[in-house]
């Protein structure tokens, strides 16, 4: 739960470099549209052909249904081609009998005026089956107008489509087909984008309906609601399902050196456990590992820990600690059930094993089920009424459920018993100052540098709630003291880094400083997430999408738990799509970047 920290990071960034998800996902639309920056507006303001009256028609069929007071079966798409054109139907060529079928060979002895005649005559045909909801028949007459027209008309097989959309059950694999067809013949055309993603979503091909709703989105100016919703929604559906793909799939590994140290020191240290007289090897094994994790030095912890287990522990307080241990690892690495079992078995050899009770709690609330973490705490305090853990943790699950003030009398109990444990403090006056007493916190925040004055973490996090209240400059000396106290460790913590980075960022817009920050963090801690997130949404910013992009998937890659690991594939998705709109549409780029500046 220490943890909190590194998380509360990536949120934090994420959060102030844009309001909420949605206006990330435009917003990196409008960073995407900078890239290309070549002006070239002629090719896309003028849209060819018919379409373009089609929402005008639409709407004028709307009102002449109502009038007529008949309540129709709505069709599901309704600016689809049902449409009349504003021009008159084209009369019907003279000696032709519609609905007859012609062979090839009949209508390439056509001449070319009779075959448009035709073709516009069947068109219209086949709109009026569709208003009639005879979508066979009416598919049926687009086929004939699409054999029959002497040149490919992009509106044909985009009504066609409309034709499978509404049939029961839809055919989509007929729209994905026609929608091909018709964005062929004109790249440009959002009905058929609509529709084809559409039926992309209904095929659960969500990766390229995203594609076509993105595409429609930008094209349509981001005015049309419907879209966007539909591009969070496909957005939502695709990272769902890749995250779980990736989670069914994937190596168990531990999270970065940073989180897993921040982890850890929020338990006080307490003496290992004496050994036997007569050690057996898994005893001695357990030694080493206990010996590695006062060192720090994970990789070597887990597996001394793991070969402890499997070579036997001779007494049960020793085996008690060894199961603790590895059902901590177990927790890191996002094995929430195997984490519990070892956990239990801990509890089970010795019942008041403080740290297992502690640390099962933390479990529970993974799992969601704050009433059992509280009866963790409660069976530790009977067993342990002055263990200051206890309340520590405690404070820490009731900060989570945003209980400010409840936290803060368990951050002070714990310090009451053990004023030496640093994070108490510092939670403390982040509990205090998220319960609005600034005033109290500040002076809490005082009192704990004056008590600490070698340790980083209370200049690290003094300095954020600093930065929450824009004092930029103060904030910036804080970090830098705490990147200084941390440089004297091996290895640092780079947190302070990356908010130096952040603050940097906020202060002056200063992108080339919080780069070089996030950079030098990753120097350190090449998989520190934090500074991942911050490097992607700077990329964003910079409209570097493809830089955002791979900054993205690296985030995705170091993401433990699966709302972490969804929500950096929604962004990484997001920003992919755009990516892919640039490349598919180069002559958008300068439009949009005015788009983007009004925005
Ligand atoms: C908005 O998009 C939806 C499909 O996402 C489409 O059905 C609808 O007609 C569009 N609205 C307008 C006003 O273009
Ligand atoms: C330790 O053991 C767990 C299962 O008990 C296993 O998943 C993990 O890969 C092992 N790790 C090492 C480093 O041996
Ligand atoms: C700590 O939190 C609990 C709620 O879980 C509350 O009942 C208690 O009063 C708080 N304070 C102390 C000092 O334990």
């Amino acid at each position: 739960m220490a943890s909190e920290s590194t998380v509360g990071i990536v949120e934090r960034v994420q959060s102030f470099v844009s309001e909420n998800k949605r206006a990330v996902i435009i917003g990196a639309a409008a960073a995407a549209i900078a890239v290309g920056g070549v002006a070239y507006y002629a090719s896309t303001s003028s849209r060819p052909r018919s379409q373009g009256d089609i929402e005008k028609a639409a709407r004028k069929d709307k009102k002449k249904s109502s009038k007529g007071g008949k309540k129709k079966k709505s069709v599901k798409d309704t600016d689809g081609p049902i449409l009349e054109e504003r021009k008159p139907p084209a009369a019907k060529p003279e000696g032709e009998v519609v609905g007859e079928v012609l062979t090839a060979e009949q209508i390439a002895a056509l001449p070319t005026e009779d075959r448009t005649k035709l073709a516009s005559t069947f068109k219209e045909n086949g709109n009026a089956a569709y208003k009639a909801r005879q979508f066979a028949e009416a598919a049926e007459l687009y086929t004939r107008a699409i054999e029959v027209s002497p040149k490919p008309e992009p509106v044909f097989y985009s009504n066609r489509a409309a034709c499978y959309v509404n049939m029961t059950p839809p055919k989509h694999e007929f729209v994905v087909r026609d929608c091909d067809e018709a964005l062929k013949l004109d790249i440009n055309y959002i009905k058929a984008l609509n529709r084809r993603a559409i039926a992309l979503e209904g095929l659960e091909r969500y990766e390229e309906s995203l594609r076509d709703f993105t595409a429609a989105t930008i094209l349509d100016k981001f005015s049309n609601t419907t879209t966007a919703q539909a591009v969070e929604r496909v957005l939502q559906k695709l990272a769902t399902k890749r995250a779980a793909e990736i989670l069914a799939t994937r190596e168990p590994r531990l999270p970065s050196f940073t989180f897993i140290s921040a982890y850890f020191a929020a338990f006080r240290p307490r003496p290992h456990p004496a050994l036997p007289e007569n050690p057996s090897t898994g005893d001695q094994t357990l030694h080493l590992a206990l010996q590695a994790l006062e060192a720090a030095d994970y990789a070597h912890a887990l597996s001394f820990i793991n070969e402890s287990i499997d070579q036997g522990i001779s007494w049960d307080v020793g085996k008690a600690e060894a199961l603790n241990l590895r059902g901590t690892f177990k927790f890191l690495t996002g094995d929430v059930d195997g984490a519990k079992a070892d956990l239990q078995e801990s509890l089970n050899l010795v019942p008041s094993f403080t740290q297992s009770l502690v640390k099962i709690a933390s479990v529970h609330m993974e799992q969601g089920n704050a009433q059992k973490a509280f009866e963790c705490f409660e069976e530790a305090i009977k067993f342990n009424p002055n263990d200051p853990d206890i309340y520590y943790h405690r404070g820490q699950v009731l900060f989570i459920m945003s209980e400010f003030t409840q936290a803060a009398e368990n951050y002070t109990k714990s310090t009451e018993l053990d004023d030496q444990f640093v994070f108490s403090h510092i939670q403390l006056a982040v509990a205090q100052y998220k319960s609005e007493s600034v005033a109290n916190s500040m002076a809490t925040f005082r009192r704990t540098l004056k008590a600490f004055p070698q340790r980083s973490e209370p200049q690290n996090y003094y300095g954020e709630l600093l930065l929450d209240q824009q004092r930029f400059e103060d904030a910036v000396e804080k970090f830098d003291r705490a990147v200084e106290l941390e440089k004297l460790k091996s290895p640092p913590n780079v947190l302070p880094l990356v908010n130096k980075g952040l603050t940097m960022y906020q202060w002056k817009q200063d992108i080339g400083a919080a780069e070089r920050c996030c950079n030098e963090a990753l120097r350190i801690d090449p998989e520190c997430e934090a500074a991942v997130a911050t490097l992607a949404q700077l990329s964003l910013q910079q409209s570097k999408i493809e830089k955002a992009v791979e900054m993205f998937e690296k985030q995705a890659n170091l993401a433990r738990s699966e709302p972490e690991l969804v929500n950096a594939l929604t962004y990484q998705f997001a920003s992919a799509a755009q990516v892919e709109f640039l490349h598919n549409y180069p002559e958008m780029a300068a439009q949009l970047n005015a788009l983007a500046r009004g925005m």
